[in-house]
């Protein structure tokens, strides 16, 4: 009865979700839903009647619903995994004028994505990241039947005393698998080497390249102490997922240095300034300049600066000028509460006051 039940809640929750599918849809739409997925890999679907709610599910591409179909399973840390790169990109640019906010609709970004600039670049990258942190996550938890613990091999490094074994997050299956479902958009139609949409492809490529490639060579081994009373005499290690949010840091360095390319006749992509190094894997590359975004306009997806809160002290992007793009700012001021006169106490809490302050806020015109 109980499992009826969750049926007809997943039913329901896809089937309420089906719109017409349009050209800007994404598999990023995944990480706007990831409840429905909750429920999916709660329930435990197999059967037939399942089959048919990878093909309901909106954003997947013809290729991606085929490996829905083979790696049920797989579907939810997708989703978690798109919910991740999503948040941890507003996090990065919440002081930035393009601060990486969704929208209603499938192209989740908006038409921001249809310039091929260094935002698109990021978005992409952190969001094959937030897949392969996901996945490579769930097969060490043993939720999925394709993988289990890290078979990375005992780096050489490693001292001669410490055991190599513990379960590690599975990075190398959680790279293939993202390569495989990511990628499968962009190697599903190949544009013609002459056009701009070839261009445009192997752009995509790179950048979730790059993502993928932060996370696996941030992954680091994690040890543990063993031994009689906390002795440390025996230590067990593994590999280990580093901090999503240093990914996110690293992917937003890459982003600040990414490089400008264009393509060529034979559909190549070069440096426009070739007097630079060529781009590694690791860095971001995009192709069109981007708008200033410090107007409203729906034709770049641009939702302008107007109402912003900004710092009246900061030179950065967050500063009053160059937030509010010269227009300026105005003045108000709000209540805040934050924590003061705060004791340490013997033994071991720090213990705080709650302050009621006014400080001046400022919004741009
Ligand atoms: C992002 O910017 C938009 C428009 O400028 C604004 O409405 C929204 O509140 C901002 N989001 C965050 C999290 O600051
Ligand atoms: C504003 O910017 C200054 C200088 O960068 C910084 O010290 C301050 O903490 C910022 N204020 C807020 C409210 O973020």
């Amino acid at each position: 009865m109980y499992r009826m039940a969750r049926y007809i809640e997943l039913f329901f929750l896809i089937f309420t979700s089906v719109q017409s599918l349009s050209q800007g849809q994404s598999w990023w739409l995944l990480g706007l839903k990831s409840h429905v997925f909750q429920t999916w890999s709660k329930v435990g679907i197999i059967g037939p009647s399942i089959q048919s709610l990878c093909n309901q599910l909106e954003g997947l591409s013809q290729g991606q619903t085929k490996l829905c179909h083979l790696y049920q399973d797989h579907m939810y840390p997708i989703s978690t995994g798109a919910k991740s790169g999503i948040e941890e990109c507003q996090y990065q640019f919440s002081e930035r004028r393009w601060n990486c906010s969704t929208v209603d609709g499938q192209s989740v970004f908006g038409n921001v994505m249809t310039i091929a600039s260094r935002e698109k670049a990021f978005t992409y990258a952190i969001s094959a990241a937030g897949v392969v942190n996901a996945i490579s996550r769930a097969c060490r938890e043993g939720e999925l039947a394709n993988c289990g613990c890290s078979r990375a091999l005992r780096p050489t490094d490693l001292n001669r005393d410490w055991l190599w074994g513990g379960c590690g997050d599975n990075v190398d299956y959680g790279y293939r698998f993202t390569k495989e479902f990511v990628d499968m958009k962009e190697n599903e139609r190949i544009p013609p080497k002459a056009s701009a949409e070839h261009g445009i492809m192997k752009m995509n490529l790179h950048n979730n390249e790059a993502g993928r490639k932060a996370v696996l060579s941030m992954a680091d081994v994690m040890c543990k102490c063993h031994g009689v009373s906390g002795s440390c005499s025996m230590k067990t290690c593994w590999l280990q997922l580093a901090n999503f949010r240093d990914v996110g840091n690293e992917l937003k360095e890459r982003y600040d240095g990414a490089a400008e390319i264009r393509r060529n006749r034979r559909g190549e992509i070069k440096l426009v300034d070739s007097r630079f190094n060529n781009p590694t894997a690791f860095d971001l590359v995009y192709l069109d300049p981007s708008p200033d975004y410090c107007i409203y306009d729906p034709s770049t997806g641009s939702l302008g600066t107007v109402g912003r809160l900004c710092n009246k002290t900061s030179m950065g992007m967050d500063g009053c000028n160059l937030m509010c793009c010269g227009r300026g700012y105005n003045t108000f001021q709000q209540e805040v509460v934050e924590r003061c006169h705060c004791k340490f106490h013997w033994c071991c809490y720090v213990k705080c006051k709650r302050c009621k302050k006014i400080v001046d806020m400022h919004i741009c015109k």
